[in-house]
């Protein structure tokens, strides 16, 4: 997949050199949802940088002025090719939360996704107790359609029960994004 470039970042494949920067921020991932990630040590991470960089839907999220990755997008597609949708995701180091990094990068992002891969909606779960994300989901111009009540789980009890947790669904069209201009400013 080619780069994408905005003001401050540039948007890439993972490639070799990339496990440190990722270890970083999923030696203990933030997000419930991401717990699942959780790497071990820098070998695990130069396993995960490999995969990665052979997803097509994964990108690294890097900073333009010193090359370190500071954080990533996904946009996996369903498995019906026809329905034109994908699910996004995103994280970020929290060094370099705060600063309208994510905004910045999602944006462009989508905008890749609507044009240059042709997908047609956009949607990505969030747990309720997710405010920062939701708040960047509204800034993307997505609905927030639903909550999915005790939807999923990540983590157990003391005693080993799972923990459900509410999960929303946040989406948009194509065509919203475009006559929202939500894309405007994204790429540099
Ligand atoms: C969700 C996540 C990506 C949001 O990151 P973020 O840095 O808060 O998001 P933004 O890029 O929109 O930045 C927003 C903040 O930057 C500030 N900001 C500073 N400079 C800015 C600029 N140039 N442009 C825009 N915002 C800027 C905004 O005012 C805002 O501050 P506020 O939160 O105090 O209002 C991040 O919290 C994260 O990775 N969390 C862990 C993983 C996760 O939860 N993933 C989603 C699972 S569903």
């Amino acid at each position: 997949m080619q780069s994408i470039e905005t003001e401050r970042l540039i948007l890439r494949p993972f490639q070799q050199g990339d496990a440190a920067d990722l270890f970083r921020y999923l030696q203990a991932p933030t997000a419930s949802c991401f717990l699942s990630m959780k790497l071990a040590d820098l070998a695990a991470a130069e396993v995960e940088v490999e995969r990665r960089a052979t997803d097509a839907g994964s990108l690294a999220i890097c900073l333009k002025q010193t090359g370190q990755v500071i954080g990533d997008l996904f946009g996996e597609a369903g498995a019906d090719e026809e329905d034109e949708t994908a699910s996004v995701g995103w994280n970020l180091n929290p060094q370099f939360g705060g600063q309208g990094y994510a905004l910045e990068a999602a944006r462009a992002f989508f905008e890749h996704l609507f044009h240059a891969r042709g997908f047609r909606r956009l949607y990505a779960y969030v747990e309720d107790h997710n405010i920062p994300s939701q708040r960047l989901c509204e800034k993307l111009g997505m609905r927030r359609e639903g909550v999915f009540v005790e939807f999923v789980t990540f983590t157990k009890d003391d005693a080993g029960k799972p923990i459900y947790e509410n999960t929303m669904q946040y989406a948009i069209l194509r065509r919203e994004w475009m006559a929202k201009g939500a894309g405007l400013g994204a790429l540099a």
